[in-house]
């Protein structure tokens, strides 16, 4: 966490206060269909430039893989929040058989993190992209994915090029950028990389429009147990979640937090037994079971650093598990009881026991990297059950599609006659999350 982050003292009975003339929405029906209409297709086009749409193509651009079928947009799925829609520890590259090492995070906001560097004042490393920082722009991290052999696996960024000169995006391409720069391989990959980065940087991949978001503006209200768990996951006495994610921004807004303060931290991971990097060939794992992810010191070469991994974003956290650097655990339960009793709960025999097995056996397998773990902050939390469910229920408010921020008077009969024309996208997956509450079955759509 920050330093300075200490002295932020979230004043709870403000918030509680102000709920109070905040009005409602209106009927829940209505939100599930805003969710649809938010991360829709037609909504994520409306508002981009040219390169943004050209780079929105060249996301999801299966083309330009080694052999063909895979694209960003494969592991970074609308339909999963912008994760794999896989949902497994890591993800499958277009070579069958190959894994990478590491679960894939939202592409959602990442836009909004600042680029790698060392904060004097604070005494620790900030931002970049990748778990471990080791790409410092949106730029630099879309030119590695083409070319990794566990990944789209071009040998080089000349086959790159080759591929997008031949594939359904070079009109586009030379329309936006210029008839003649696809003739020259380096200046059309760092574009290609550029196309993509912007497209990231639009405001469709910065949704803010989660139940939480709502609040904010008056425009839903949050039950008690929401509340309750707000309160949860801010008090440093109790769940202290706001340390490293916090819930207002660095000057102290509630609107527009990110939930992650971009620093990194070990805090214990188990090894993940289910990581497919342990069987894979010694060609990208020479270590075989004994594999250890050392995460952002393999980054600054300082073995003080590891075991630490960034600090990720906790918006639509209940749509993007499993959860961690490797995908340890399956469920948000099981990381809030890691954060209540890592530190409590005696240690697994067997260091390679899954996260479901630890919870049946009650106990915790030893931290993937010992040194570096992060004691202060977390681990023996002391939350009571209520607490723990009340801070779930907190933590599905970040989840994004609530509402439109874009729209200023909530009119019920157009949202509705507006959302039911929307089809494409994880909408069954959204179905299946809001449906018990939504009435959305009940729509048919
Ligand atoms: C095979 C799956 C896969 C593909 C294909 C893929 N990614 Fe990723 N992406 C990942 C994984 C896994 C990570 C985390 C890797 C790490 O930290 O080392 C990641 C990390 C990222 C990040 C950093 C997010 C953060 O919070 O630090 C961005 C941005 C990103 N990918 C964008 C892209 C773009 C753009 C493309 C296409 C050019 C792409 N990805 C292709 C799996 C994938
Ligand atoms: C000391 C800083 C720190 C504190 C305090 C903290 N976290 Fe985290 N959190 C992290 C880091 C670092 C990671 C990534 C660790 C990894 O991947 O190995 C993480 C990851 C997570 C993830 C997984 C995110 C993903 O996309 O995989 C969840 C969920 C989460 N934290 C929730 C919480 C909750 C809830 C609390 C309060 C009970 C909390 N955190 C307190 C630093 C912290």
């Amino acid at each position: 966490m920050l330093r300075s982050a200490k002295l932020a003292d979230p004043s709870m009975q403000r918030v509680r206060r102000r709920t109070v003339h905040w009005r409602c929405l209106g009927p829940s029906t209505l939100v599930a269909v805003l969710a649809l209409v938010v991360l829709s297709p037609s909504a994520r086009t409306a508002s981009l430039t040219p390169e943004q749409t050209l780079g929105q193509k060249l996301f999801f651009d299966t083309s330009l893989s080694n052999p063909g079928g895979q694209a960003c947009g494969s592991c970074h799925s609308p339909s999963a929040f912008f994760t794999d829609p896989s949902h497994g520890p890591t993800s499958p590259g277009v070579v069958p058989g190959l894994f990478g090492s590491r679960n894939a995070p939202t592409v959602l906001y990442s836009a909004l993190t600042p680029p790698f560097h060392f904060d004097t004042a604070e005494q620790t490393y900030i931002g970049g992209q990748f778990l471990d920082g080791r790409a410092s722009s949106l730029e630099d991290q879309a030119k590695l994915p083409f070319l990794n052999p566990v990944e789209m696996a071009n040998p080089d960024k000349a086959s790159v090029i080759a591929k997008l000169r031949s594939g359904p995006n070079a009109t586009l391409f030379r329309s936006v950028f210029g008839a003649t720069l696809l003739d020259d391989v380096d200046q059309a990959y760092d574009l290609l990389a550029q196309a993509i980065a912007n497209y990231e940087r639009a405001g469709v991949l910065q949704p803010f429009s989660s139940k939480y978001d709502a609040w904010l503006v008056g425009k839903a209200t949050l039950t008690p147990q929401e509340l309750a768990g707000l309160h949860v996951y801010e008090d440093p006495a109790k769940g202290n979640c706001a340390a490293c994610h916090p819930s207002t921004t660095p000057s102290g807004s509630r609107a527009g937090a990110l939930f992650t303060d971009r620093t990194y931290d070990n805090i214990g991971v188990p090894k993940n037994p289910d990581n497919p990097i342990y069987t894979q060939p010694a060609e990208f794992n020479p270590f075989g079971a004994d594999f250890v992810d050392i995460g952002l010191g393999a980054t600054t070469g300082q073995s003080t650093e590891d075991g630490a991994f960034k600090v990720p974003t906790l918006r639509d956290i209940a749509m993007t598990g499993p959860f961690m650097h490797n995908g340890y655990f399956t469920t948000l339960s099981q990381v809030v009881d890691f954060y209540n009793t890592r530190d409590v709960k005696p240690a697994c025999a067997n260091p390679a026991t899954s996260a479901s097995d630890a919870e049946l056996l009650g106990c915790w397998p030893a931290p993937e990297v010992l040194d570096n773990e992060n004691l202060e902050e977390l681990g023996n939390l002391g939350l009571s059950p209520d607490d723990v469910d009340n801070l779930l229920a907190f933590l599905d408010t970040l989840t994004d599609g609530f509402f439109d921020p874009a729209v200023v008077a909530v009119e019920p009969a157009g949202i509705l006659v507006f959302g039911l024309g929307l089809t494409g996208l994880g909408l069954r997956r959204l179905r299946r999350r809001y449906s018990s509450d939504a009435g959305l079955a009940a729509t048919g759509s």
